[in-house]
């Protein structure tokens, strides 16, 4: 039986949920993104820190902010709501150890965990961390984060299920120079110098605007953070914090996923609380690409500037093009005429989902090991992979299969410029970066139906 739109919500269903697409028709009107997940979830890890309570605004309701919310309490933190929608209080004042099958059973799908060492090591003097979820696009090591968590004393065990962690002689500061400016592990680092004793110097470091934000929340709890332009975070380490207010940067991951919407399906969407500082590298692409937009005191608004034009991008870590904007991307220039390159040099395993868009029609040849061909911007990594897009193609529906969370949201979108039925199965894991959803599908006019 088909479930009526307005009673779904992604995040309230667990799994398995298959959509029924009929494609074809622009997407149009207004989406509001709110909190960052990849900020949202890392400030609530960062309450534990303090010594009274903090509140986050803007929340996002995702299953990765469940995920953390749930290992927060298992650690004796109070999480209530706030006082406007959307607002979270944190009370970390009763934290105390969790028991291994606690931990494991709320870690979830969620990378997360890996980031309450530092504050738990703090907290309670030990941390166990159960094997890691999160999307399947590539091995996702964790060896930048237990080296530094090594050279601040903490002393860390592997588990058959997971790793412990104990810090006998407490954490010191810390030289750290990471091999490449890796997102989580430079947040691992903040979230464990800002409360070791004495000065950490970290080089190479991550500076994406969610880092710099997890900073001014540090900040707010009495940390001491300096950062110069060279990727260098310094850190005074502080005995004691205090509890945070803060809201929370927007979600530029979902801004421009609904700009590609707009692109893909030659619609027009406005996306309120998107801002344009964060998203300077994704609007130029977008404007190459054919796209039009208009940066308003509220959001941006997006849609297409005449006929699409092909393009060549290499992701990278900020500030360049983010690796979780090329999916939805990929799915606008199949509509392009020529032949666009998208460089993936941050994951090893990021251009699965094209799969399903050649199913449907397009013209995309991945690469395994990228191509060597002309020169370019981002200093090749082994693990890099390329695909070539040749379009326009028209799109056809088709029985897909979602693959992770970027590559799940381009299969929708894919499926909404096809002609014809798509049946998209697994989109329940949209629920992990997607807020409300198929509310927002349908709010733009999107024809679907639930269908299991
Ligand atoms: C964060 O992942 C985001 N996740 C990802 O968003 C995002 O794609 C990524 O940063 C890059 O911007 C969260 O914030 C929860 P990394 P993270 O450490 O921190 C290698 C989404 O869809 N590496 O910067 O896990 C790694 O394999 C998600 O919202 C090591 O080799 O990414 C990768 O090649 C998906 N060893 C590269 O570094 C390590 O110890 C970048 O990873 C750590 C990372």
């Amino acid at each position: 039986m088909t479930t009526p739109l307005h009673e779904t919500t992604l995040a309230s269903k667990p799994s398995g949920d298959v959509l029924a697409i009929r494609g074809g028709r622009p997407l149009h009107g207004r989406v509001d993104v709110k909190g960052a997940k990849n900020l949202a979830t890392k400030a609530m890890v960062a309450t534990l820190l303090g010594e009274t309570a903090s509140t986050l605004r803007d929340v996002p309701d995702l299953s990765d902010v469940a995920v953390v919310r749930s290992l927060l309490e298992v650690h004796g933190v109070r999480v209530t709501e706030g006082d406007e929608p959307g607002a979270l209080v944190f009370d970390p004042s009763d934290v105390e150890s969790a028991h291994f099958e606690e931990i494991d059973a709320h870690a979830g799908a969620s990378r997360i965990p890996i980031l309450f060492c530092g504050p738990l090591l703090h907290r309670l003097g030990q941390a166990f961390i159960p094997d890691l979820g999160g999307c399947r696009i590539g091995d996702r090591p964790i060896d930048f984060h237990l080296d530094a968590l090594r050279k601040f004393g903490a002393v860390v065990e592997k588990l058959p299920s997971g790793i412990r962690l104990s810090a006998p002689n407490g954490l010191k500061g810390a030289n750290i120079h990471l091999p490449y400016p890796s997102v989580g592990a430079t947040e691992q680092v903040l979230l464990t110098a800002v409360r070791a004793q004495g000065q950490t110097e970290l080089r190479n470091a991550a500076i994406e605007p969610e880092i710099m934000d997890l900073i001014a929340v540090l900040q707010k709890m009495g940390a001491i953070i300096s950062y110069e332009p060279n990727r260098v975070i310094l850190i005074e380490g502080v005995e004691t914090l205090r509890g945070y207010d803060h809201r929370s940067i927007f979600d530029r991951n979902e801004a421009a996923s609904w700009a590609c919407a707009a692109l893909a399906t030659d619609g027009e969407i406005f996306v309120g609380g998107a801002k344009q500082q964060e998203m300077l590298t994704f609007l130029n692409v977008f404007r190459k690409a054919g796209g039009w937009f208009d940066v308003r005191e509220d959001g941006i608004l997006f849609r297409r500037d005449g006929e699409l034009k092909p393009v060549i991008v290499e992701t990278d870590v900020h500030p360049g093009f983010m690796t979780d904007w090329q999916q939805p991307l990929v799915v606008a220039l199949t509509q392009a005429p020529g032949r666009s390159v998208v460089h993936e040099t941050v994951y090893e395993n990021r251009m699965g989902f094209t799969a399903a868009l050649v199913k449907m029609g397009a013209d995309i040849v991945v690469h395994p090991h990228g191509l060597q061909d002309g020169p370019r911007r981002v200093a090749r990594r082994d693990l890099e992979q390329a695909a070539v897009i040749t379009g326009p193609t028209p799109l056809h529906g088709a029985d897909i299969v979602v693959p992770d969370l970027r590559g799940g949201y381009s299969h929708v979108i894919a499926a909404l410029t096809a002609t014809g039925e798509s049946k998209v199965s697994g989109v329940d894991i949209l629920s992990r970066g997607y807020e409300k959803f198929l509310d927002k599908l349908t709010a733009l006019g999107a024809d679907f139906d639930v269908i299991g």
